[in-house]
């Protein structure tokens, strides 16, 4: 929909199969307003109802992914308002989106902006990329997840060290401690992203499904009841007439035609 103010959004790759959301506030550097985010839980919301999208990239500028959630508006806030809203709970509805989310980060990922990232399920990085929590010198914390995130990201010392001084980590330093997969040449990252993202789409969407829930569970549950639930989904995929696609086309010599049933 062309509706939006803060944010571009396209159908891309080979079949339009991947929803493409670019987080467009450049006079703010991509912060992350009330606005931009009521907007973007649209987007995601429509893509994962759409049912020719099967995975989403999202990006910024080369500038800026995000550099957090917007100073300017968090200004005047009292305790009783953001309490009494529970200010920045609607960061968390993209957390029930089903398709995978890749974030491509370009530039700074601070704040928001990283927590915003660690939202995402897999991330790429322009090797330019900063990704810090600098809360600490606002006299505040992270309050999108960067305490609980970042630790199960790149273990505990970098993340009490990041969270403690907001310095900044470089894309490299991100990949070496898993924070991020993959960095790119700053000017080739969406094309990986999205090649990515057609990758990933080429996969039965009821594997992708599981896939992505089976993850998050590693996140969520303790092991036992996270090896329980990917073994009953891995069970589950056996009613899948793609299940048995699969291994048919494997034994035939053959490449498999997915039909997302
Ligand atoms: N909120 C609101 N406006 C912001 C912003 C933010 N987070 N980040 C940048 N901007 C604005 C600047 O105020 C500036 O606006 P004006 O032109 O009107 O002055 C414009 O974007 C360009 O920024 P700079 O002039 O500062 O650009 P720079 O290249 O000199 O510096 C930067 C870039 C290092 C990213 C710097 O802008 C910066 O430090 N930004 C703030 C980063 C930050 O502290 N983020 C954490 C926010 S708190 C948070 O996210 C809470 C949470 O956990 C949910």
């Amino acid at each position: 929909s062309g509706s939006y103010k803060n944010i571009l959004v396209e159908k891309k790759g080979d079949k339009s199969q991947v929803g493409f959301v670019r987080l467009n506030r450049p006079k703010a550097l991509n912060s992350l307003c009330d606005d931009l985010l009521r907007e973007l839980n649209v987007a995601f919301r429509e893509f994962d109802a759409d049912p020719s999208v099967k995975a989403i990239v999202l990006t910024g500028s080369s500038k800026a992914f995000a550099a957090g959630a917007d100073i300017k508006e968090m200004q005047p806030k009292t305790y009783s308002t953001v309490f009494g809203t529970n200010f920045i709970n609607d960061w968390t509805e993209m957390l029930r989106i089903r398709k995978p989310i890749i974030a491509a980060v370009n530039g700074y990922a601070l704040g928001g902006g990283c927590e915003l990232a660690m939202m995402c399920d897999i991330i790429y990085a322009g090797d330019s990329a900063k990704f810090a929590q600098p809360e600490i010198r606002l006299g505040t914390i992270p309050g999108a997840g960067g305490t609980q995130r970042l630790p199960r990201a790149v273990g505990k010392s970098k993340a009490m060290e990041m969270c403690l001084t907001g310095d900044m980590i470089t894309a490299k330093e991100a990949e070496s401690a898993g924070l991020v997969s993959k960095v790119v040449p700053a000017d080739k990252l969406e094309a990986a992203a999205l090649d990515l993202a057609e990758r990933i789409s080429r996969m039965s969407l009821m594997a992708i499904y599981a896939a992505k829930e089976s993850v998050n569970a590693a996140y969520e549950a303790p092991l036992s009841q996270g090896l329980l639930l990917e073994r009953r989904l891995f069970h589950a995929s056996f009613g899948t007439r793609d299940r048995s696609e699969g291994m048919s086309a494997f034994t035939e010599k053959r490449a498999a035609e997915f039909k997302d049933e």
